[in-house]
Formats: C-alpha cells, sequence, structure tokens
C-alpha cells in the first residue's frame, strides 16, 4: 500500500517558513506586492483568483486583484501590464488564464516584464529553465518537484514518465526531472505503447486531464505516482488522471487528488513572489 503524499501538510510547512522569510524582508524594508488580473467571469477562474489573494493575505504579501470585464479590449489590458511592470509595489504579476478568446494570451504574457513574470511563463523565463539557469519556476511543476523531495525521494538515476506535454505542466515537468538527473520520457496522445512506458516508469507524473487515464496495470510495483489532473467525474467530484483505489495498491507514494498536487501550485506561486521581491532590478 503506498504512502500518501500529503501536499496540503507540505503546502503548509512550505508556508509557514514563506511566513518567516516575509518578516525577515520586510525588516529589510522590501513589501512583497503580488497583482493579479483576470479578465471575464469564469468560475473556476474566480475561485482559484480568490484563493491566492488569501494566500496573500495569509503570509503576508501585499495583493491586489485586478478584475477587468469579458468585454476588455487587448489595447486596455496592455496598458495594465504596462502600468503594473512600472508599478514599485509590485513584484510579481499573474494574468488568469484562459483569457475570453478575442485576447491573445501569448502577446499579453510577452508583455510582462520577465522579472516580474511569477507564473515563467514568459519566453525569456522558460528559455532560462530549458538552460537550467532560472530565477522562477512554473508553479505547477515545482509543486511536483517539493514533493517528490521533500517525500524523501531522489529522482537522481530514475526512469521518469511523463504523460502530458502542456507548456504549463508536462514540458517544464520534464526538465526538472532531468535537471535533477532523471532519465526522462515524455508521452502524449501520438504515443502508442503508452502502459508499456509508463510500466518503466520509477517516477510517473501524470499531467492529462482525463479521468483515471492511468490504471494500475499502467504502473509498476513500487513506483511514485504524481497526479496534476483536476476533472470532474460523472457525479462531479474533483479527481485525478490516476485511478486512485487500484494505483495506490502498487505505489510506493502516491498524491491524492484533491491534497496533493493542488495545495502546492499556489505555495509555488507565493514563493515565486518572495524571489522576485529579492531580485535586482
Ligand atoms: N490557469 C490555470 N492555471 C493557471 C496558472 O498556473 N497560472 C495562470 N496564470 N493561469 C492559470
Amino acid at each position: 500500500m503506498a504512502q500518501i503524499i500529503d501536499g496540503k501538510a507540505i503546502s503548509a510547512q512550505i508556508r509557514e517558513e514563506m511566513k518567516q522569510e516575509v518578516v525577515r524582508l520586510k525588516e529589510q524594508g522590501i513589501c512583497p506586492g503580488l497583482a493579479v488580473i483576470i479578465v471575464g467571469e469564469d468560475p473556476a477562474s474566480k475561485v482559484y483568483v480568490r484563493n491566492k489573494k488569501k494566500a496573500c493575505e495569509e503570509i503576508g504579501i501585499y495583493s491586489v486583484v485586478h478584475e477587468l470585464s469579458e468585454q476588455t479590449s487587448e489595447e486596455e489590458l496592455l496598458a495594465l501590464v504596462r502600468q503594473l511592470n512600472g508599478d514599485e509595489r509590485i513584484n510579481g504579476i499573474l494574468v488568469q488564464l484562459p483569457l475570453p478568446k478575442h485576447l491573445n494570451s501569448d502577446l499579453i504574457i510577452n508583455n510582462i516584464s520577465p522579472n516580474k513574470d511569477v507564473d515563467a511563463f514568459h519566453p525569456f523565463n522558460v528559455g532560462k529553465i530549458m538552460i537550467g539557469d532560472y530565477d522562477f519556476l512554473p508553479c505547477t511543476p515545482a509543486g511536483v518537484m517539493e514533493l517528490i523531495e521533500r517525500s524523501g525521494v531522489d529522482v537522481n538515476g530514475k526512469n521518469c514518465v511523463v504523460v502530458g506535454r502542456s507548456n504549463i505542466v508536462g514540458k517544464p515537468q520534464a526538465m526538472l526531472l532531468l535537471q535533477k538527473n532523471g532519465t526522462v520520457t515524455i508521452c502524449h496522445s501520438r504515443t502508442k505503447n503508452l502502459a508499456e512506458i509508463c510500466r518503466s516508469a520509477d517516477i510517473l507524473v501524470a499531467a492529462v486531464g482525463k479521468e483515471a487515464i492511468i490504471t494500475a496495470d499502467m504502473v509498476k510495483e513500487g513506483a511514485v505516482v504524481i497526479d496534476v489532473g483536476m476533472n470532474r467525474n460523472a457525479e462531479g467530484k474533483l479527481c485525478g488522471d490516476v485511478d486512485f483505489a487500484a494505483v495506490e495498491k502498487k505505489a510506493s507514494f502516491i498524491t491524492p487528488v484533491p491534497g496533493g498536487v493542488g495545495p502546492m501550485t499556489i505555495t509555488m506561486l507565493l514563493k515565486n513572489t518572495l524571489k522576485a521581491a529579492t531580485l535586482k532590478k
């Protein structure tokens, strides 16, 4: 039976550490600040943004939420981003995705100052991650690495399989595992022998967005299984990409959904915001 990796507890521990760091920064006259921009009324995005603001308040980070109407033009949004780029109280800028269809997310992200890009979505920061010389890591993959490391799992020399190749999770996740000397395979919708490749994994990261796509027959006995999925099942309940009940019996470590990777994402955003506050501009 697998040991459950408790993302909520690990997250609480890291936030406690960061609270102390905020106190130290404020003693040096540095007050970390985060600006979050949300455009439109997407209910899930509104919940995420509310949670981000609450998390900032809990550890003493100054935060501002800019709620813009669905009809906001690209020029208006760009003007706000540029204003925040020049705002000394703001160290981190996060534009909540997805944006309404008439807005070009790439264009908006490319206009966030790279040293305030706490999502690490700007191509400059994406490139820095590729080289291994970075200030910010994207929040979800960084959270996964914390969960793995704080569970005492050593990535060095392990077979790591990442299922999913998104720019937000799969691709950067593979780079971070590679940096820790994992032997990394990325699988995706066109992968031919998915089950077989997954069975070779010592560390399996599922980031697909499909309920229970990772079944027990795809998991090696004793593997570490990290579930990044956030799906709703037929009853509307939150569930991951992994068939948890069955895989739990084979894995050595497993993250639950909810309570695994989810809580870590905001924690890593807070960490990036503190990092941004200490960067020389
Ligand atoms: N929407 C869903 N996840 C994220 C994230 O990590 N960052 C931003 N900006 N938007 C998101």
